[in-house]
């Protein structure tokens, strides 16, 4: 039967349909909640459809050997998917222009051209020209790679059935369009019926696909994020365009979430740099008071890096609390943790803290380090540059233990430190006391360290 699409506006609130848009909803009452969809007169018939799906036991299911992952030819960004692209899933690759995406799904798609997987990259930002003259600076392969400028997903998914490939690459998912839909390319409506569509077309022919939205920095909560629950998988580039690009995961069902990779921006492309911590650790001689380092375990490995504080006198109005990569309620509990346990006073004093690289941490076990970083640029005692401060602190000014201790303590003496400040209550159940020639102090307030430190 002919599929005949109309457009319709649903209420997002109650689910009151209308032929024309609403300000406000005459069944509940919402403002501004409706939103224009494609109503397509077949789906009435959905229900007399027989599913080729059936209910079987879990033990029965087959163990797909399609399960084998497809390499990026980025062992960073595999690391972030969970091991690979999991094949016939739907990733968002989100991030603001200019940040790189483009360039790093051709470089993708140019590695699995050559690796003999078939892709398709649909652009609708740049002409094919453009997107040649880019994949010019890339490697050769890129030349290889098979393009279509298309914003209009009708066509667009008819290329997909026709082609049928294993990968496609969608450029951006803002960019498209669906003709029954009266509002322009990338309002809700059209955002969710476009990925709708192609998700769906997906999962039938077990097409990996890969959407690129853009976020700007106002605009996170109406662009991409309205995807995050229809996708497998959200990769974000983190951090600002002049620094390094981190990649990090945000939701995965084929891997961890909070796993992060960093790539740098060159002549040629985006490059992995692997070895994360050197990036984020200065050189000893340039280690000033208001520094501590910290380790943090994002998605499933250990991040060495430090923080930096400076705390000054406030000039005038109130006094500021800025955090850069941190969160700012967080620094405020710190403050007041070390004012009420350790009788430092913040009353008059302005507080920036800033996590070195443009990284986020949200790890709970880097408090005792800003906590540290914080005292030392307060009384302007630079703290020791191979020392490494792990522990979240609690409301009594308690250190608390923190997970994957092991892990970060293994990390923390291959990179050569001396000494690491821990949670007393993980220092007791740790499985060895001894770490090469690393110094294990537990701690068990933070009073505790900083009258020992202003002592030293
Ligand atoms: P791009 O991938 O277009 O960003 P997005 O798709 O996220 O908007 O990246 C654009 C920037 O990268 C642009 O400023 C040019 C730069 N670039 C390089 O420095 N080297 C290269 O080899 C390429 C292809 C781009
Ligand atoms: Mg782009």
């Amino acid at each position: 039967m002919a599929r005949k699409a109309r457009s319709i506006f649903l209420c997002q609130s109650c689910g009151y349909r209308s032929g024309k848009w609403l300000g406000r909803c005459p069944d509940c009452g919402e403002w501004n909640s409706f939103v224009e969809e494609i109503e397509t007169t077949s789906l009435h018939d959905a229900g007399d459809v027989p599913s080729a799906n059936r209910a079987v036991c879990l033990g029965e299911v087959e163990d797909s050997q399609h399960t084998e992952r497809l390499h990026t030819g980025f062992g960073e960004l595999d690391r972030v998917l969970g091991g690979g692209l999991y094949p016939g899933s739907v990733i968002l690759l989100a991030g603001e222009p200019g940040i790189g995406k483009s360039t790093l799904m051709l470089q993708v798609a140019a590695w699995l051209e050559a690796h003999g997987v078939p892709v398709l990259y649909v652009s609708g930002e740049e002409s094919l020209g453009q997107l040649k003259s880019r994949a010019s600076r890339l490697r050769p392969e890129a030349a290889k790679v098979v393009a279509l400028a298309e914003t209009r997903l009708p066509d667009v998914l008819a290329h997909l059935q026709a082609l049928s490939p294993r990968v496609a690459i969608v450029d951006s998912i803002q960019s498209l369009y669906h003709p029954d839909l009266n509002g322009a390319p990338g309002n809700v409506a059209q955002l969710r019926e476009c990925a709708g569509q192609l998700f769906r077309l997906a999962k039938e022919k077990a097409i990996t696909l890969i959407l690129i939205g853009h976020v700007t920095k106002e605009g996170l909560a109406a662009g991409p994020r309205l995807l995050e629950h229809l996708v497998d998988a959200t990769l974000y580039f983190e951090g600002n365009v002049q620094q390094h690009r981190i990649i990090r995961a945000h939701k995965n069902r084929f891997g961890p979430s909070g796993e992060l990779a960093v790539f740098e921006m060159g002549d040629g492309g985006l490059r992995q740099i692997a070895d994360l911590s050197s990036l984020f650790l200065s050189p000893p001689a340039q280690f000033s008071p208001g520094t501590a380092v910290v380790c943090a375990y994002e998605g499933t490995r250990p991040l060495v890096v430090e923080v930096q504080a400076l705390v000054n006198r406030t000039a005038y109005g109130p006094p500021q609390r800025t955090a850069s990569g941190f969160d700012q309620r967080r620094l405020a509990l710190i403050l007041a943790i070390l004012q009420r346990f350790a009788g430092l006073d913040f009353g008059l004093r302005d507080v920036f803290l800033k996590i070195a690289g443009g990284l986020t941490l949200r790890d709970p076990a880097l408090d005792l380090g800003v906590a540290m970083a914080i005292f030392s640029s307060l009384s302007a005692q630079p703290l020791s540059h191979d020392e490494v401060f792990l522990g979240e602190l609690g409301l009594g000014g308690e250190i608390r233990a923190v997970p994957f201790l092991e892990a970060r303590l293994k990390d923390i003496e291959k990179r050569g430190f001396r000494q690491v400040y821990l949670p007393a209550g993980n220092f007791a159940a740790l499985s060895q006391r001894k770490w090469g020639s690393l110094l294990l102090s537990p701690v068990e307030k933070v009073s505790q360290l900083i009258v020992s430190t202003e002592s030293t």
